[in-house]
């Protein structure tokens, strides 16, 4: 295990929740990357992406990322883009076990029914755009990941699972 954990996954897979809990079992400190981006830029991420766009939202994610991935015992929970870019997942890489949370297009549209915080998905044809979005996504998680959890199930046995697979690393 190196010196952070980072959660990687779809919107919707339940990287905040599940970080919480492990930061708890491991006593590491839980960051989410997407409430340090809100509060640098002391914006919502609806309010960043509505007035400046997601080029420039992606502009702050990776420095943010940068900065995030300097430090050690934190269990960072990346928003659904941040594997995206070959840079932020090999910065994270290098101080962290990347952990995919591995989840089902049907669970994403569930959990995320009435939503309005994921500018991504805010269209009338949100099923489609989850598929097209998860599609595209899957193999960069993938990728990142060192370990690969199913997130459709509870947190209780994505979290005891993650600790499990990770005494193996
Ligand atoms: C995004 C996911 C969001 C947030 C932003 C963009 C994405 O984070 O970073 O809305 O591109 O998938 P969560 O994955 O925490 O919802």
């Amino acid at each position: 295990m190196k010196n952070n954990i980072v959660l990687c996954g779809f919107m919707g897979c339940g990287k905040t929740t599940i970080g919480k809990a492990l930061a708890k079992a491991l006593s590491f400190s839980f960051v989410d990357s997407d409430a340090v981006i809100e509060q640098t830029a002391g914006k919502t991420i609806t309010e960043i992406f509505a007035e400046h766009g997601e080029a420039y939202f992606r502009g702050i994610e990776k420095s943010i990322i940068k900065s995030l991935s300097q430090q050690k015992g934190l269990v960072i929970a990346t928003g659904g883009g941040v594997m995206l870019k070959s840079e932020n997942a090999e910065a994270l890489k290098k101080t962290g076990s990347v952990i995919f949370l591995d989840v089902s297009k049907d669970e994403v549209l569930k959990r995320l029914e009435n939503d309005t915080t994921r500018p991504l998905l805010q269209r009338p044809d949100r099923e489609n755009a989850i598929s097209e979005l998860l599609i595209k996504r899957r193999p960069c998680y993938l990728d990142a990941a060192d370990i690969t959890v199913n997130a459709d199930t509870c947190v209780e046995t994505v979290t005891e699972e993650i600790l499990k697979q990770l005494k193996n690393i």
